[in-house]
């Protein structure tokens, strides 16, 4: 893959945070030993190659239409491992069920690494519970429904399967080659980083929307216009200065080394993706104290990259997309390092809305704790023992 080097980098603390790079060519081929331009790098397929064999890539699915999932499943590169985690309906039929068989289907064929794994199995909550990792679970004792809480019982998969990197791609893409490019970017992006804690994000070159006169090219979703313009505001109110440099707040599609992955805290359901930067500045910021100062020191990369490929994926509702809003913005709002200005700002927003009525409160969101002192051993054998659903395709 050729890409540019970063043009634009904001520094904040100790993370780097780079401006939007471009794709040039999906396949650069093989090295070929000619030294790269110092405006463009390209990542040869041996490189690729290497880190996909690192890589675990997690799909969080609930519900979603198999055609779909399937199409997803044969655009991932063959030597990543692909984890799914199903939070689907398993009665009146068992979608869960349906899910599996797919996976089974398909891996009879290509002979895949693979595991798929139900969210909510009382076996997960109980080897969960042993560990004592209790920031994910309801108040039934079982891991709570939520995209966030599918993407973090992944991550544990990826690193119990011995993992360096993690990415995640939504169940619901209709373009299985779109899904093939985010996993080279994925790649290209961690060949890139200078440091171990590393995250890319994908920044779609178009989100495509059906309307009377064909299809419209619109750059952006509904929701992350708004949630770039709060992140980017957060990130001026410390430097001074206005920036643009935030373009993917919401980006479903994105991966991290586990190095920094297992450090984070998450935000519950919709909130994970914005938060992960927020918390990113909370954490290596220079803002607040941080116990990770290995990190500090190596610093944080975030990288953001644009496809060549559109966006299609499945077009949610209304309540959806203020679900979003409020996740996106309520989980800037009620973070400690978010000026009151800001604040003052989020609520403005969210009344011109009216997605939030005079006197109300933003309600706050539920945090998961960083997963790095977690006994992975411990964890691995309880689930190998207990969870039923646990399905692990060689
Ligand atoms: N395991 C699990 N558990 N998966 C879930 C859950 C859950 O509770 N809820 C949703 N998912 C899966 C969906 O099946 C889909 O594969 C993926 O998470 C994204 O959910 P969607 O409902 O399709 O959300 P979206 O397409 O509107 O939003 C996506 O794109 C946004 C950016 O445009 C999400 O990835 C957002 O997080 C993202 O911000």
């Amino acid at each position: 893959m050729k890409l540019d080097h970063p043009r634009y980098t904001e520094r904040f603390g100790a993370i780097s945070l780079h401006g939007v790079q471009r794709v040039y060519e999906l396949d650069s081929g093989f090295s070929n030993g000619r030294p790269t331009s110092e405006t463009i790098r390209s990542i040869g397929n041996e490189e690729i190659s290497e880190i996909e064999k690192k890589m675990a890539i997690v799909i969080p699915i609930k519900g979603e239409r198999l055609k779909l999932l399937e199409g997803v499943l044969s655009g991932i590169p063959h030597d990543c491992l692909t984890i799914i985690v199903s939070n689907s309906p398993r009665q009146p039929v068992d979608r869960y069920k349906l899910e599996k068989e797919a996976l089974e289907q398909f891996n009879r064929f290509v002979g895949k690494n693979a595991l798929i794994l139900h969210q909510k199995d009382p076996g997960l909550s109980d080897a969960l519970k042993e560990v004592g990792y209790n920031s994910i679970f309801g108040p039934d004792d079982i891991v709570r429904n939520g995209k966030a809480e599918g993407m973090i019982t992944g991550m544990l998969l990826a690193k119990m399967a011995g993992k360096d990197y993690v990415g995640f791609i939504d169940a619901d893409n209709y373009v299985p080659g779109a899904v093939n490019e985010y996993v080279k970017i994925f790649a290209s992006g961690l060949a890139m980083s200078n440091s171990p804690y590393t995250m890319v994000r994908i920044s779609w070159i178009y989100k495509p929307k059906v309307s009377e006169s064909g299809l419209y090219f619109s750059k952006w979703g509904r929701v992350s216009e708004i949630t770039n313009q709060y992140l980017n505001s957060l990130v001026s109110y410390y430097t001074g200065f206005e920036t643009e440099v935030m373009r993917t707040g919401n980006s479903g599609e994105h991966c991290m080394s586990m190095k920094l992955a297992e450090l984070l805290t998450y935000s519950s359901g919709f909130s994970v993706e914005p938060y992960e930067i927020v918390n990113v500045l909370e954490e290596f910021g220079g803002i607040l104290p941080t116990e990770n100062q290995e990190a500090m020191d190596k610093g944080i990369e975030i990288s953001q990259v644009e496809t060549r490929n559109p966006h299609f994926h499945e077009e949610k509702g209304d309540d959806h997309i203020k679900e979003m809003f409020f996740g996106s913005l309520g989980c800037i709002y009620h973070s400690k390092i978010c000026p009151p200005r800001l604040r003052e700002k989020i609520v403005e927003e969210l009344r011109n809305r009216t997605m939030l009525e005079e006197g109300q409160e933003i309600d706050t969101l539920k945090k998961i704790s960083p997963f790095n002192k977690i006994d992975m051993r411990q964890f691995a054998n309880i689930l190998h023992e207990r969870a039923s659903s646990l399905i692990h395709f060689v």
